[in-house]
């Protein structure tokens, strides 16, 4: 066993000692030629781009990616190493808005390169006895931020498939028939979302064989908020069509426009009507660490299931999803399992309640929980609720104050959303080919920004909305001074439009 540091707060333990001094030089030259392009610096030249765009076929050429017969040796490795770093989007910069993700904390980076280092699965105590004991910690803790002082909950690839165990788990409660029988013993099912949540329910919906058009879109108000009455409604046009409601999706944290569904009304439905209540909260989900924001989810805790993603607004590096579940009568096993003769023996020598793997849909599976693990033993509860506090309500705030763009709503969170609008459409908001021009101008900008590689802010239309662009502003390393770059470099991009 040999222990060593590769970066700066970086120790990695590798037992095969023919794999160090290799692992030691790709990790340092990926991390110098990744963290030396994310310097801190006030002015953005070509040396500290966000990105380094280039054609598909010029790409594939650059990188020669062709696999064959011989292998390399080193020094071509590590040029190929630098050349992944150089050509891949540098999603830590500071001004990188695009995602939903961005930045890195450099604690939960360790326990990424630890988790691929101690490479296992985390099914079993028999193989992932640290794993096991430490999901189930870390899981608990997430639980009681959502008020919940038991339950039941596993990490999972990402939202999408957190949203996608929500929705099955609550087709078993409701029909448990459905994991012997399948969709041959049920009625038609409906699920009841916002017009503005995650397109992951639309998926749930069709690889569950649910079907999307059984997925009933609820109104929302201008700031992308569900409207419970309309919810209300909406149940009783489903059931009017012979559908039988079972499930209803609330987000906390809307994808584009970061809104928050009213919780404490949509519970009130639900206990009412029977339904399961599920909150994605993949992007809000970490207001709960924060007193003075955890408002924003009053009512959270009369949820049946709640998704979380610290790897959205945490930075605990993709991928980090929770699936949270208030039950204790252990459905998610029920749901789930396959009980695996090779795996989940019962007969043996430990507590077989400690393989939990067979609650997953998955066989083998990542572990995710370390890198959140580690971050929170190095900061704290208190220093995750000072980060969300502080560096990410600060900058909408800033942002607002300084906005000289058309703001689609006041940012509710830390989405910013707006229309640049450009020389030759300004005073025109009256002509008949407005909306249609301003389309057009979102795209323009984005493409220029991108092959200049200044910085990287997503666009979108939404509802009767054209082409606007989402800024998320969550970065750690994120300044007023970029803030304030980032709306002079549209101006600058858009000024002959
Ligand atoms: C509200 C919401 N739910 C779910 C997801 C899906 O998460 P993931 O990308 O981890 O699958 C997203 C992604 O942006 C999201 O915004």
């Amino acid at each position: 066993m040999c222990c060593f540091g590769f970066a700066p707060n970086i120790v990695l333990c590798i037992q095969d000692k023919k794999l160090i001094s290799l692992a030691k030089k790709f990790s340092q030259c990926y991390l110098s030629a990744l963290l030396n392009k994310n310097k801190r610096n006030s002015t953005v030249s070509d040396t500290d781009s966000v990105c380094e765009w280039r054609e598909p076929e010029e790409l594939a050429a650059l990188l020669d990616l062709e696999l064959r017969e011989n292998g390399e040796p080193q020094h071509q490795l590590l040029q190929r190493i630098r050349d992944v770093a150089k050509y891949s989007v540098k999603t830590n910069h500071p001004r990188f808005f695009n995602q939903l993700f961005a930045g890195v904390d450099y604690h939960a980076l360790t326990g990424r390169f630890l988790t691929e280092a101690l490479n296992t699965s985390q099914y079993t105590y028999e193989v992932a006895p640290v794993f096991v004991l430490m999901e189930d910690e870390v899981l608990s803790k997430l639980r009681s931020l959502v008020g919940w002082a038991e339950g039941d909950g596993i990490f999972c690839p990402g939202g999408t498939m957190s949203n996608m165990y929500a929705m099955n788990v609550a087709r078993y409660r409701a029909f448990p028939e459905v994991k012997l029988k399948g969709m041959w013993s049920l009625p038609r099912l409906a699920v009841f979302t916002s017009q503005q949540s995650h397109y992951s329910v639309m998926k749930a919906a069709a690889f569950q064989g649910i079907g999307t058009e059984n997925v009933f879109k609820v109104k929302v108000d201008d700031r992308g908020c569900m409207i419970p009455e309309d919810l209300g409604e909406t149940i009783e046009l489903a059931k009017s069509q012979g559908a039988v409601p079972f499930f209803v999706h609330a987000t906390s944290g809307t994808t584009v426009q970061g809104a928050f569904d009213p919780l404490e009304p949509i519970a009130d439905i639900c206990d009412r009507q029977g339904l399961w209540m599920h909150v994605d909260a993949a992007w809000g989900g970490s207001v709960l660490f924060s007193k003075e924001h955890k408002h924003l989810m009053r009512g959270v805790e009369r949820a049946d299931s709640v998704t979380w993603n610290p790897h959205k607004m945490m930075l605990t590096g993709l991928q980090c999803s929770a699936i949270l579940l208030k039950d204790t009568t252990h459905l998610l096993k029920h749901c789930h399992s396959a009980d695996a003769k090779y795996l989940f023996q019962q007969d043996k020598f430990y507590d077989t309640s400690l393989d939990t793997g067979d609650k997953s849909i998955q066989c083998g599976r990542k572990v995710d929980c370390l890198k959140l693990w580690l971050m929170w033993k190095a900061v704290g509860s208190k220093g995750l609720e000072e980060r969300v506090d502080r560096k990410t309500f600060s900058s909408p705030i800033y942002l607002t104050y300084v906005f000289r763009f058309c703001s689609v709503e006041q940012p509710l969170f830390v989405n910013v959303c707006f229309w640049f609008i450009p020389p030759s459409l300004r005073g025109k908001e009256n002509s008949p080919d407005y909306n249609d021009r301003l389309s057009k101008v979102a795209p323009v900008i984005k493409e220029r920004m991108m092959k200049q590689g200044t910085m990287m802010l997503g666009y979108q239309p939404q509802g009767g909305r054209v082409n606007f662009f989402r800024m998320i502003v969550i970065s750690p390393q994120l300044s007023h001074q970029d803030m304030t770059f980032c709306l002079n470099e549209i101006e600058r991009l858009g000024s002959d439009l």
